[in-house]
Parts: C-alpha cells; sequence; structure tokens
C-alpha cells in the first residue's frame, strides 16, 4: 500500500486538511496509510524530503458529508490531540464508503470526534469565565490597553477572540498565551505568536477593588469547594487575582457561618461594596443563583421553584409544576411546559398529552414509576379565550430563564439517558436548535456532560395530526422511543 505523509501548515490549519483530505480521497489513500504532520515539527528534520504534500495545483472536487460533519471538524481541530487528523480523516474517508454512517450518532470515531470537539467548546467556555484584564496606561490612546495573560488547554485563541470583540468593542485589549496573542485595537484583531508570562502586567492598582467585592460576595454558608473546584478549576486560580483569597476564606468559612447564624438574616445589599469593578471580572446575580441551585436537594429545588420569577410565566401560572420520579432515575424524560390540567393538578404530564404519552408507555411495556418526568419549562403560559386558557410557547428569554432548574435537576437526578419531547425540550437540552422532524428516534450527546439524549415528538403533535396521520405518526413514535429501552431497569 502506497503511504502518504501529509504536511499542514499550522495546528489549526483547517483549509490545508480541507485541501489535502480531497486529494487523498480523489487517490483512494485509505486512512492507515496516511500520517499527518506539521510543518513546524519538521524544521531541522533531515529526514524530511519524502514528504509529500498533495498536488496542491490540481483542483479536486469537495466530496459529500452530512451536515455535521464541517463543524464538528472546525471544532475537534482546535484540539491539541496529535491524532485529530487521522480521526477527521478516518470519520470522513468511511462517510464515503459507508452511506448510512452519516445516520449513526454513536459511531466510534464520530463519538470520538465529538468528545474533542466538547473538551475544545468547553475550554473556549472557560476562557470567556476566566480571562482578567489588567489596565496598562500604553500611551497608544486616550484609554489605557487591558492586558491578560492566560493558558488555554487547546488551540482555541483564534475561535475564542470574536467573543472579546464582541464583548470589548470599545475596549482596547490583548491577550496573551504561550502559543498565540490576539489583540483588538477598537476596530481589528491582530494574532501574534505566544507569549510569556512576564509579558504581561502585574497586578495594578484597579485589583483591591475586586478583591473587596469578591470577599463580600463570598457566602461561606454557600461553600461547597468541590463545586467550586469544578467550576472554577484549580488550574485557572494562578491568573484570578480573587482565587488569592479563596484559601483563607474557605478556612474562615466554617466560623464565618456560625457566626452569621448568630447574626440572623441581613439585608444582601447591605453586604455589596458601593461601587463595584469593571463588569469584566465581576459575576453577575444569576452565577449565584447557579450556584445555589447546583448544592440544592431536589425536594428543595422544589420548594424554591415555587417562588422563582425569573421570567413573567410564574406570576400568572396555578403553581410551578416540577419533576417527578425517582430521585435516581437511569432514564429522565424532559417536556415543555405543563398544561392546563397540569398547571391545575401540580404533576407533569396528567392532562391529555400525558395520558396518551401513558399508553405510550404502557404499550412499550415500560412502568412511568422507572423514569424521573418534567418539563424544559416549569409553569403554564397560557392566554385566555373565552373561558379556557390556551397553551402559548414559553418564549426562548422565558425557557433559558428556565434552564437552571432542569440543569440542577439533572444534576441532582444524574440519569444515563434523556428522552426529549418535542423541539423545546430538545432544544433547552442540547442548548442549540434541533429539527424533531429531521432527528427523530436519534441519539444526540449534550456538550457539558456527554448524556444521551433522544430525540422524539411531542404528544401534543400527535394529538394535532389529522385522523389519518395519527395511526402512522404514533406507531413512528413508538419506534422512537423504544430505543431508550436498553435504558429502562429490568
Ligand atoms: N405537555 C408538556 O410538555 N408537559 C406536560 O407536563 C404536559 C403537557
Amino acid at each position: 500500500m502506497l503511504s502518504r505523509t501529509t504536511e499542514l501548515a499550522s495546528p489549526t490549519d483547517l483549509a490545508g486538511f480541507r485541501q489535502a483530505a480531497r486529494h487523498l480521497l480523489a487517490a483512494q489513500v485509505p486512512p492507515e496509510a496516511v500520517t499527518w504532520t506539521l510543518a513546524y515539527a519538521r524544521d531541522g528534520d533531515l529526514f524530511a524530503q519524502d514528504i509529500t504534500a498533495p498536488a496542491q495545483t490540481t483542483p479536486c472536487p469537495p466530496p459529500q458529508v452530512p451536515a455535521f460533519f464541517p463543524p464538528l471538524c472546525q471544532t475537534a481541530i482546535l484540539h491539541r490531540e496529535p491524532r485529530r487528523f487521522a480521526l477527521m480523516y478516518r470519520l470522513l474517508w468511511r462517510l464515503q464508503h459507508q452511506p448510512q454512517l452519516r445516520h449513526d450518532t454513536l459511531d466510534p470515531d464520530r463519538s470520538a470526534l465529538e468528545d474533542l470537539a466538547r473538551v475544545v467548546r468547553r475550554d473556549m467556555h472557560k476562557m470567556t469565565a476566566f480571562v482578567r484584564f489588567r489596565p496598562v496606561a500604553d500611551g497608544q490612546g486616550p484609554t489605557p490597553l487591558h492586558i491578560a495573560w492566560f493558558e488555554p488547554d487547546h488551540h482555541i485563541v483564534e475561535a475564542t477572540a470574536p467573543f472579546f470583540q464582541r464583548r470589548f468593542t470599545n475596549m482596547r485589549w490583548a491577550i496573551l498565551t504561550p502559543d498565540r496573542c490576539v489583540q483588538w485595537d477598537g476596530t481589528r484583531l491582530t494574532f501574534q505568536p505566544g507569549a510569556h508570562r512576564d509579558d504581561a502586567p502585574p497586578a495594578d492598582a484597579g485589583e483591591p477593588l475586586w478583591l473587596t467585592y469578591y470577599e463580600h460576595i463570598f457566602n461561606p454558608a454557600r461553600l461547597k469547594v468541590k463545586m467550586m473546584e469544578r467550576e472554577m478549576p484549580r488550574r485557572y486560580w494562578h491568573n484570578l487575582p480573587e482565587a488569592a483569597l479563596i484559601a483563607p476564606l474557605v478556612a474562615a468559612a466554617h466560623q464565618r457561618s456560625g457566626a452569621m447564624i448568630e447574626q440572623g438574616p441581613q439585608d444582601m445589599a447591605k453586604r455589596l461594596p458601593k461601587s463595584l469593578p469593571l463588569k469584566v471580572s465581576a459575576p453577575g446575580p444569576e452565577h449565584h443563583m447557579a450556584e445555589s441551585r447546583a448544592t440544592m436537594s431536589l425536594p428543595q429545588l422544589r420548594a424554591a421553584c415555587q417562588h422563582c420569577r425569573d421570567c413573567p410565566i410564574g406570576e400568572h401560572a396555578t403553581q410551578a409544576v416540577f419533576g417527578e420520579g425517582p430521585a435516581h432515575a437511569a432514564l429522565m424524560v424532559v417536556g415543555e411546559q405543563p398544561g392546563d390540567q397540569e398547571d391545575l393538578r401540580g404533576h407533569p404530564f396528567v392532562g391529555p398529552a400525558g395520558q396518551l404519552f401513558n399508553r405510550a408507555v404502557a404499550e412499550l411495556g415500560w412502568d412511568r414509576q422507572q423514569f424521573y418526568v418534567t418539563n424544559a419549562v416549569k409553569h403554564f403560559k397560557y392566554e385566555v379565550r373565552g373561558k379556557r386558557r390556551m397553551h402559548k410557547t414559553a418564549s426562548q428569554a422565558e425557557a433559558d430563564a428556565c434552564l437552571p432548574w432542569l440543569q440542577a435537576e439533572i444534576a441532582q437526578v444524574k440519569p444515563k439517558a434523556i428522552i426529549a419531547l418535542g423541539a423545546t425540550a430538545a432544544r433547552q437540552l442540547m442548548g442549540r436548535p434541533v429539527s424533531v422532524t429531521k432527528m427523530h428516534g436519534q441519539w444526540l450527546r449534550r456538550d457539558e456532560d456527554g448524556l444521551p439524549v433522544l430525540i422524539t415528538l411531542h404528544p401534543s403533535a400527535l394529538l394535532r395530526a389529522q385522523d389519518d396521520a395519527r395511526a402512522a405518526a404514533y406507531k413512528q413514535w413508538l419506534a422512537d422511543l423504544s430505543h431508550a429501552t436498553e435504558h429502562i431497569p429490568a
């Protein structure tokens, strides 16, 4: 078998990969015959002459790929894993030779690439959360230059820069990292080679103010060191000014919470300093809400949800309808929002949609008591028509306001798999719109925790279907749901 060594210009050279892969496919070179290298890795290599770059001059037609493939490669290539190019090419090759593979969401190569992409997205998220700018008077403009030092795990600087550009458009800033630096001068992003930690400025006068704020918002009664480490991993601490306070605050927490209990409740506002530092680093109230929800048990969450007014829906509903089922059910079922009956009775899926769901559950030989049933939105949204309260779909903003409740339920129940009933559930669970008509019956994986989510129609869609189409749609729905049977305890 003819073997090829294919060289890419940089660790994130997607255009180079694309072009090389097209030529390799056209020449029928199987993945096992290709070695992928990086140009800079060859510097000084005396044996580099036998490297065969693809015939760059001959244009090659692009291969047919399913819609998921290009964005997956775009993200996965940013991972530091040296075998990522080989994995991308192997999946591309297999997609050309095994057309049915495009529907197999659990294929090992696809899953491996999705795992890389998930890690990259998490790294990008951490970068957006943990970059701390320090103002430096560089004399280049009327406002200071804000400089940050950050050490990402993967090659994410280019991909994350637009976030900072959008967020800090009116600031001049630079983010220095060991591999790549990026600067925004107010009009243009410029990328440069990596820098050294010492190139970033030391703590400045602005920092004590931020530290004071952090110290004040640090509530010892809520202290959960493990969770704090999960959200703010230790390896980021050395770049965060507030991290220097964590150890002494943790040590003092026990003593402080005792004192707080003795003191009794206080007005929260009084505990905050009057002036806050740059918004850049101040966590918003939702951060603290999310933190406290993450530490609550299911009964505490259920009780707290009754008072939720994070969006206007709760004001008009009879009550919040929280999830129900075994606290550690292997399977979770997520619907859209309670309907009229659920709102009055306080239980999920007890109205007409719930009855249809119960019928499907019985026909599949399942027992509803075995799984945890909940909704993406916890209050009933409706409009009054005559004497009836008609269901209204919650807006994206309303559903997002409710998302922390669902995420907290998932974190507590820790299901092995989730069934999404309908588009709202699918979108909230996956963090992006999902076409239920196209994807029904398929398993997708959530980015944040890798949980498999089975996409299915909402039972209300079947209730609305025309008489002649309903039986077939119901049969298809049963077939889709049946994919979850492996997660039903025997
Ligand atoms: N529809 C849903 O999505 N959830 C319910 O609980 C009831 C109807």
